[in-house]
């Protein structure tokens, strides 16, 4: 297929999506492409839509489930700098959809701007981040939201203000657009403040997380004033195995590839977990990971 020639980078052929997200599980994308910039976002965009190509948009692969088999699609990553770059202006700080939490967060401790803390040790990007509404109970990155400058898959960009977003529990109205950069307001405050916020949030992390093995951060969102992994730390799951998936054994809410897991294992293990709780809570838990394939 010819749809090389207008676009600035090499469109790639059955790279493997495993290699590209946290949980290292996931078969090949028929095609994949790292974007220069916009105008060659648009462009690779348009064609797809042409060519009726399906598209994916991959930022740090942290909350999806890619199937095993070929993927008939094409995933864009938005891994070029150009997609990464943090800028301040006052209390305010634009940043690109393809930038770590993890580089905003130390961004803003050096700008001495405070709001962002609870993000730490989120392993995602700001545009899985929006689209998910990530956060902690009770904080979520949707708070922080001024505006939001997205695509349309006709490459047509606008900026939308945060009146215009739906913003719920892990969820927002976001999805159907590519989010290229967004506008968050913080405050200012003293630096050790916020040092110490952050190193109190990802101690907890560390204490509570299996942040150590390859996963998608919590499988299950919690039901409401509940919590998913605790549900299922009751119904005796953790440790759980099925293939090289297993429910963790520190957070119940959890599954963790411990020996090149397949996206069946996964899934069958949800499904187990589920029909556990089901049985013996009368809860319905919703997966939060997106299932890609
Ligand atoms: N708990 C257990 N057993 C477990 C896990 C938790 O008994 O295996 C208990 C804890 O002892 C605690 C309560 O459940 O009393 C809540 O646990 P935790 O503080 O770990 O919070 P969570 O509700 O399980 C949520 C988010 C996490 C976020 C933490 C930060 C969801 C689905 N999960 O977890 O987000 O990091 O709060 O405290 O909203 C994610 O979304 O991917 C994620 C990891």
């Amino acid at each position: 297929m010819n749809w090389q020639k207008s676009l600035k980078n090499k469109i790639k052929t059955k790279e493997a999506l495993k290699n590209h997200t946290t949980f290292r599980i996931g078969g090949p994308a028929r095609y994949f492409y790292e974007p220069e910039d916009y105008a060659d976002l648009a462009e690779v965009l348009k064609l797809a839509k042409k060519l009726r190509i399906r598209v994916f948009i991959l930022g740090a692969g942290s909350n999806i489930l890619v199937l095993d088999r070929l993927i008939n699609a094409l995933a864009i990553k938005l891994s070029n700098p150009f997609f990464k770059k943090i800028s301040f202006n006052a209390n305010f700080v634009e940043v690109g959809a393809g930038c770590a939490l993890s580089q905003l967060i130390r961004a803003c401790v050096k700008h001495g701007l405070s709001g962002a803390e609870f993000l730490a040790g989120i392993p995602g990007a700001l545009g899985g981040a929006l689209i998910m509404n990530a956060g902690i109970p009770n904080k979520n990155i949707g708070d922080l939201v001024e505006n939001v400058v997205v695509m349309d898959y006709n490459g047509k960009i606008k900026t939308l203000p945060k009146t215009k977003i739906k913003f719920a529990y892990r969820k927002s109205d976001l999805s159907k657009h590519v989010i290229l950069k967004a506008n968050l307001k913080l405050i200012k405050k003293n630096r050790n403040e916020i040092i110490k916020a952050l190193n109190a949030y990802m101690q907890h992390r560390k204490l509570t997380q299996d942040l150590r093995r390859p996963s998608a951060g919590c499988i299950f969102k919690n039901p409401k004033n509940e919590s998913a992994g605790r549900i299922i730390d009751s119904c005796g799951l953790k440790g759980r195995k099925i293939g090289g998936a297993m429910v963790s054994k520190i957070h119940a809410n959890f599954i963790i590839n411990h020996a090149k897991a397949k996206a069946t294992d996964v899934l069958k293990l949800v499904s187990l977990v589920k029909k556990q709780v089901k049985k013996k809570s009368g809860i319905d838990l919703e997966p939060e990971i997106k299932i890609w394939g």
